[in-house]
């Protein structure tokens, strides 16, 4: 989605600002602009496509100046377009923002019959024009900023600067994160914290309605009632490498092969000598009767896993809901249920919506994710961290195993809570999820025969992917992964449902993909693969040693994975999943790290 960016500084704008934008690249865009304040003089610049057409149109035509704002944009309303592009300009004022205007068709009318006409197709311009509006009537910038921002309805992150003001840069929040990084001379803004870390480690983020008005000297902030509030500064760990590709050649190859590092350290933050420790104020599922799960995308199959893991292992009802459902559907809430939302990014606007209108009902809402600043995380009653560090990626690949340890941990608490794991039993199973990482190593040992595999898939135009059990929903995430970033059509059923329409569209021009570890429900989806051999089509079967001897002959390729106790199958069978899509999208040569169309952090509905 839309990433920010701004600078109050000591030295020229237009360097920090692009170089922030391109830390928030992994954010998904369609084209950028910045603009500067230089000596009074307003003046933007703004490009099509990546970030280097802007540098380039820079070069070219130089931006001065110690005070900027910069926006990569990712559409919503209007094309992707130069004169889409942010920033927005009306008379003295330019506009970055991130998130949707609801009103804006509503503004815009009004401010047309003020003679202020628009020139773009953005709800974003509507911000300018009324605030230019504002000025025009003699307020202040501050006060014209004031009037603007409460006449918007919707979601944004915005930040105005204004001709004339070299030292003012006016910022607000309400359903977009917006962080405020300072040190003594200089202050910075930024969508997230990524974008400021090399300037300053020093954040401030805001809180929901809030607005500030900043300068070198001071920043000041107040909340959707004017009052003004003190926010915390934190100091943010977000080391400059953290962000780079560490010699891999895309972010997601690096971040497949962080995976059994980030696993031990999720492992090492929720397992103690003795058990399981939770975050306070922890859960106790003695006095819960139901889950209700919710999120999007891969994080939504994270919790379909973890329906199997709650159900089979402590006997308690889950609902699992994609969250833009979910939260029209206005479900009851019953009594003693937990409504856990899962999100990478903490940012989801629909996983937050959903989230919000579970407060107040529920008897408890906690949140698994991975940005512990996010808004799912501060609205939450229980906070449960991924700790799978930054993902950059724009498919998620060490976020969801991480999800899956998190929870499956959580089922784990659950059973012993109700009473239906004993302490040896649970031990045993936490020793099992500590050999986890080293599994996960044998896996990634598989790379070079999954590469060889994906160069024979790329050629298809559809994939399909059969699981059954916890295995359907890994199926599901790999269909996921594979159209994501490789663009081939793909999709996932459970085995047994196979007879029921899809078997259709079997031929020899469509591979299926067969994720089925040697557990006790492998011979019926050995049933299945048969009737899919039996029309032409051509297995690729993963599984373990025994599970390829089993299979019996007929099946076109295998790509076999170590032994691993059943329940933790979806983990480990995960890697395969992320390494077949990844080197499928390789052989296709596309844009694997931004691929068309999608944004990492998804703050519109
Ligand atoms: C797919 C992917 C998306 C996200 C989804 C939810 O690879 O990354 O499907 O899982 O947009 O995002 P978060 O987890 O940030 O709420």
């Amino acid at each position: 989605m839309c990433g920010i960016v701004g600078v109050l500084g000591a030295h020229e704008a237009a360097p920090f600002l692009v170089e922030a934008l391109r830390r928030l690249e992994y954010r998904g865009y369609d084209s950028a602009g910045i603009a500067t304040v230089n000596q009074g003089q307003l003046a933007r610049r703004r490009a099509v496509g990546k970030l280097a057409n802007l540098s380039d149109a820079l070069v070219h035509d130089p931006l001065r100046g110690k005070a900027g704002i910069g926006h990569t944009r990712w559409a919503t309303h209007g094309a992707p377009t130069i004169g889409n592009a942010h920033p927005h300009r009306a008379g003295r004022v330019a506009v970055v923002h991130n998130g949707i205007i609801e009103n804006f068709r509503d503004l815009r009318a009004e401010l047309s019959a003020s003679g202020m006409a628009h020139e773009t197709d953005t709800d974003t311009e509507t911000v300018a024009l009324l605030t230019e509006f504002h000025l025009s009537q003699g307020l202040s910038p501050r006060d014209a900023a004031e009037r603007t921002l409460a006449r918007l309805e919707g979601a944004y992150a915005l930040a105005f600067l204004f001709e004339g003001e070299d030292d003012l840069m006016i910022v607000a929040r309400k359903g977009s994160p917006l962080a405020i990084g300072h040190d003594e001379t200089e202050v910075y803004v930024g969508s997230d914290a990524i974008a400021l870390a090399p300037m300053t480690d020093r954040i401030t983020y805001l809180d929901e309605g809030d607005w500030a008005v900043i300068t070198r000297q001071k920043i000041e902030i107040r909340d959707a009632a004017g009052a003004l509030v003190e926010r915390p500064t934190r100091i943010i760990q977000i080391d400059a490498a953290m962000v780079d590709k560490a010699g891999y050649k895309h972010f997601m190859a690096k971040e497949i092969a962080e995976q059994p590092t980030v696993i031990t350290n999720a492992l090492d933050a929720y397992l103690t000598e003795s058990g399981i420790a939770l975050p306070e104020p922890g859960l106790d599922f003695r006095t819960l009767d139901r889950m209700s799960l919710v999120a999007c995308g891969t994080a939504y199959y994270a919790c379909m896993t973890a329906k199997y893991w709650f159900e089979s292992l402590a006997r308690l009802p889950v609902d699992i809901d994609v969250a833009s459902e979910f939260r029209y559907r206005e479900p009851p809430i019953p009594d003693r249920t937990v409504a856990l939302f899962v999100s990478q990014s903490g940012e989801t606007a629909d996983t937050l919506a959903a989230l919000r209108f579970c407060k107040g009902k529920a008897a408890s809402v906690a949140a698994v994710v991975n940005v512990t600043e996010s808004s799912i995380a501060r609205e939450s009653d229980l906070v449960l961290p991924i700790h799978a560090g930054t993902e950059i990626g724009v498919a998620s690949t060490k976020a969801f195993t991480c999800q899956l340890v998190v929870l499956l941990i959580l089922a784990l608490k659950a059973a012993q809570d109700r009473g239906h794991l004993s302490d040896a039993d649970l031990a045993e199973r936490l020793v099992a999820l500590r050999a986890l990482p080293g599994l996960m190593n044998h896996a990634l040992a598989t790379e070079e025969p999954a590469s060889a595999l994906s160069r024979k898939l790329s050629e298809a135009r559809d994939v399909l992917f059969l699981g059954r059990g916890a295995m359907y929903p890994l199926a599901l995430e790999g269909a996921l992964k594979m159209k994501e970033i490789s663009y081939i059509h793909a999709e996932a059923y459970a085995s047994g449902e196979l007879k029921h329409g899809p078997i259709a569209l079997i031929d020899e021009h469509v591979p299926v993909i067969v994720m089925a570890p040697r557990d006790a429900l492998f011979d019926k989806t050995v049933s299945n693969m048969h009737e899919v051999m039996a029309r032409g089509g051509r297995i690729l079967l993963v599984s373990d040693q025994r599970g390829v001897a089993d299979a019996g002959d007929g099946v076109w390729e295998s790509l076999v994975l170590p032994e691993v106790d059943p329940f933790l199958a979806p983990i480990l069978y995960a890697l395969p999943a992320q390494l077949l899509a990844y080197h499928t999208a390789v052989a296709k040569g596309t844009d694997v790290d931004q691929p068309r169309n999608l944004a990492k952090s998804v703050t519109v509905e």
